[in-house]
């Protein structure tokens, strides 16, 4: 199973306004990458957040929606409490996903989801996008309790593509037990 994930940001780190919200960060050629990207994934996996954000599911690949609130929808698996799946953590619901002949899953985020999965993520797409969000609550690339000091994760820069004024980065990430 490879577990990939992709996410636009600014330069300052973040993936959304504090507001959160429907927010679109990147140009069209970020949303050509998402759909080149979601053609390659077998499912996505996505926060509650996330998908309220959405003005729909996403088309043509199997919705993982993980919430502590919602309850189940057609068309999607909602991984939560009152999901079809209870989701206790990535491990598991990945597992699961395997088991349904899951090959390929994307992460779409948001930062609250990225850090439940970061250790499991091997590929990291990242649209740096030329633009200044700030906010100390605005959503980041990773949110969550984040690493302590010496437990960060280290990424090798595998491609950086440069279309107008976004850069298109993929980091790698070795797999890691702790
Ligand atoms: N720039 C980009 O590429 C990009 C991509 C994705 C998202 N975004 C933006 O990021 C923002 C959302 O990010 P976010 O970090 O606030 O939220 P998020 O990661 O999308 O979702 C957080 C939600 O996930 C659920 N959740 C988290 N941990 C859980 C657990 N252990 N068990 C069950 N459910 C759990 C909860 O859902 P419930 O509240 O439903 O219980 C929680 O509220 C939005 O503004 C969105 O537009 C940007």
């Amino acid at each position: 199973m490879f577990v990939f994930s992709n996410l636009a940001i600014s330069i300052d780190g973040k993936i959304g306004t504090a507001k959160r919200g429907l927010y679109r960060l990147g140009t069209n050629n970020d949303w050509n990458e998402v759909k080149r990207l979601r053609k390659k994934a077998d499912a996505i996996i996505i926060g509650g957040a996330t998908f309220r954000s959405l003005p729909r599911a996403v088309p043509g690949v199997l919705n993982v929606v993980i919430s502590k609130s919602m309850k189940s929808k057609k068309g999607l698996i909602i991984a939560g409490k009152k999901g079809d799946i209870r989701y206790s953590g990535p491990k598991q619901l990945l597992a699961h996903l395997k088991k349904r002949g899951c090959k390929n899953i994307l992460i779409e985020g948001g930062g609250e989801i990225m850090w439940e999965f970061v250790k499991y993520i091997r590929e990291f797409h990242v649209t740096l996008t030329p633009k200044i969000l700030g906010g100390r609550t605005a959503p980041t690339l990773v949110d969550g309790r984040g690493f302590a000091p010496g437990k960060e994760l280290n990424l090798k820069l595998k491609a950086v593509k440069r279309i107008k004024n976004e850069l298109f980065l993929i980091f790698t990430s070795a797999p890691r037990s702790n």
